[in-house]
């Protein structure tokens, strides 16, 4: 296993999921990393010539696909694909400026994806994005701590223990201030973080994020406590792997894509619903090999494969009638696979034989999820991507607690653990 300690894993993870507020500096941070490990990155309006070894990555919005290409052309059998997502739930500030309510300044939010709503609650919250300018340059922001949506006190709703009700109009909306304080705004702020005039932004797509610095707990510091830990754990875990793949003993194009809009049911430009990824592997596929037709790209899709890695539950101790009776999950025992029948999740017999085999190269135990039946199954890009691209794909991924929370948790050695299986699955 991997020598280094917890700290240093969860300070890696800390710094990433830190510096991805957003989708938009989830790609941006994945890039920075990838430039360092000395990739290059393409622009999808030009002519690409890529060489054998290549390290490459493009970005659209907020989702990223990167790869690396075989020193040897002729042992390229297809695509092997790390797959994720760069999303989470939060609240998307409301077009309409912010209003004075009971002498406080609020501004309006919607909900983005499926927040559970009370942990949002009670925490300072930033926010961030990225700002269109009329100059036509796109930016990345991020206020400081500028906000909150207070409780209730409990004197005002002596029911609240029995049940806690958030209308999410009226009871999400945070407060950002003092009416008789107003001198600067959130745009303003904004536009200050990213250095530019205010007046130049034309367009936003700026969200909430909470402040508080993820940590490690747990009498032997095994928990990680972050926001985003779904599915910035994962995007991390592929970007990490692929930096590090040797490309002289590669056998297929390794790619590690991360998507945007998982959260909201993957149907955008950037989401898994999407043309990305089609895009992107025929235009590498054309690119290495300039002779060749469709029919050899759909020969080279037909031997590729995808793991689709998002969060996943681990049983519950406090409501352990939730989870499947006899199928038990749990934090530290390495990365699910997630099995469904409806094809929620892309698994089956084939897929579980290639990633039983990444899992075991890695020296990783490997844990069956399944959902109880009188429970709703959730799912993710691995069905979509498999339905887009008609590669065998298997759905896999870190467990957590509290799932769409402000502030989710895992075990650090499943953090480990999933990236070395990653490591695994992409060198083939
Ligand atoms: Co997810």
């Amino acid at each position: 296993m991997n020598p280094r300690t917890n700290a240093q894993v969860a300070a890696e993870l800390s710094d990433f999921v830190s510096s991805s507020p957003t989708s938009y500096h989830a790609t941006a941070t994945a890039a920075a990393r990838l430039d360092a490990a000395g990739f290059t990155e393409l622009d999808e309006r030009e002519k690409w010539e890529l060489e054998p070894g290549a390290g490459c990555y493009v970005v659209r919005d907020g989702a990223i696909i990167a790869w690396r290409v075989p020193a040897d052309l002729a042992t390229a059998q297809g695509f092997r694909v790390f797959g994720a997502h760069t999303d989470s739930p939060a609240f998307k500030l409301k077009p309409g400026g912010e209003y004075t309510t009971e002498g406080v300044r609020q501004v309006g939010v919607e909900i983005y994806g499926g927040p559970l709503l009370n942990s949002w609650l009670d925490r300072e919250l930033a926010f961030a994005g990225r700002l269109a300018l009329a100059d036509g340059r796109v930016v990345l922001a991020q206020t400081p701590a500028i906000a909150r949506i207070p409780q209730l006190a409990i004197h005002l709703d002596r029911q609240v223990n029995e049940g806690l009700t958030l209308d999410k109009q009226r009871h999400t909306t945070p407060i950002i201030g003092l009416a008789d304080l107003a001198e600067s705004d959130i745009i303003e702020l904004l536009a200050s973080s990213a250095e530019v005039d205010p007046e130049l932004i034309v367009g936003h797509d700026v969200y909430t994020i909470p402040t508080q610095a993820p940590c490690l707990f747990g009498v032997e510091d095994e928990f990680f406590a972050s926001p985003r830990l779904d599915n910035l754990l994962s995007v991390h875990a592929g970007v990490t792997a692929l930096e590090t793949v040797d490309a002289q003993s590669l056998e297929a194009i390794a790619v590690v894509a991360g998507f945007d809009h998982e959260e909201i049911g993957s149907n955008s430009r950037s989401g898994a619903c999407g043309p990305f990824l089609a895009d992107i592997t025929e235009r590498i596929a054309e690119s290495l090999f300039p002779d060749s037709t469709r029919s050899d790209y759909l020969a080279l899709l037909a031997g590729s494969v995808c793991v689709s890695s998002d969060a996943g539950h681990a049983a519950h101790p406090n409501y352990p009638e939730r989870h499947d009776p006899q199928v038990r999950p749990r934090l530290g025992g390495g990365p699910l696979l997630k099995l469904n029948a409806q094809q929620r999740y892309a698994t089956d017999a084939v897929g579980t034989a290639m990633w039983s085999a990444a899992c075991a190269a890695a020296g990783v135990e490997s844990q069956d999820f399944v959902s109880n039946n009188a429970m709703p199954c959730g799912s993710t890009i691995g069905p979509l991507t498999a339905t887009r691209l008609g590669m065998t794909t298997v759905d896999v991924g870190p467990a957590l607690y509290s799932m769409h929370s402000a502030r989710e948790m895992c075990a650090i050695s499943d953090v480990v653990a999933l990236g070395a299986a990653a490591k695994a699955f992409l060198q083939g």
